[in-house]
């Protein structure tokens, strides 16, 4: 399963790759605004930024929803950089947009997706990644693990190639959930990945270990 980090701060990004399990980052506007960053010039030298600190896999969503707009943002964004994968919304024309990287050999990640026929129309368009939004399925009393789940399996069904990449993941079993659902890729904030490595046998474990051999030291 790969990780991604799910957030514009560079910090966090360098944080998590330092950890040296990080696969990838994925960012939306709100993401990019939280971080203050704005203007285009400014939005485009953020991306490169990110894609200095990590190995590969760098979503950058574009902000027009018409075809034409969509298509020439992405390319402008996939120019910045080999590791850009071009994030669009799951909307009529975002899935024209998909099927025209897809042809240009360009990576998108289908954003938004909140049923598995808007996943199922993504990769049949070619997307490269769906998103789900589990944690805002999750806030309007919807299981939002259930559509990872109808994902996996239709993709299975028909041997799409098409990543499922587990978004909106709010806290450490959403990960470990998604994990045993065989969601591809999950994206979330650093705190989620790092919950994994919580135990208290391992940190009284260790406790004791480290007591005992201080007491043989010091015999
Ligand atoms: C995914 O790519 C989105 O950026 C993200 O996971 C949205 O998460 P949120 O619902 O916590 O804003």
């Amino acid at each position: 399963m790969k990780f991604f980090i799910d957030t514009a701060n560079l910090d966090e990004i360098r944080e998590a790759h330092d950890l040296g399990v990080l696969d990838g980052v994925t960012t939306n506007p709100s993401l990019m605004a939280k971080e203050g960053i704005t203007g285009d010039a400014n939005i485009k030298a953020h991306y490169k930024a990110i894609c200095k600190i990590v190995e590969d896999k760098v979503s950058a969503e574009v902000i027009a929803t018409d075809y034409e707009g969509m298509v020439r943002e992405g390319k402008e964004l996939a120019k910045l950089d080999d590791k850009i994968v071009v994030k669009i919304p799951m909307i009529r024309d975002g899935v024209k947009a998909i099927r025209y990287f897809h042809s240009e050999g360009i990576r998108t990640n289908c954003t938004l997706i909140f049923s598995s026929g808007q996943a199922l129309l993504a990769a049949k368009a070619g997307a490269s990644y769906v998103s789900p939004f589990i944690g805002r399925l999750d806030d309007i009393a919807i299981d939002g693990l259930d559509l990872i789940a109808q994902i996996v399996h239709i993709y299975q069904n028909f041997g799409y190639e098409t990543e499922v990449l587990a978004a909106s993941v709010r806290h450490t079993m959403h990960l470990i959930k998604c994990a045993e659902l065989g969601a591809d890729v999950v994206t979330c904030p650093l705190k989620v990945i790092t919950g994994l490595l919580k135990h208290p046998l391992t940190d009284a474990g260790l406790a004791q270990f480290l007591a005992d051999h201080a007491k043989a030291a010091s015999k």
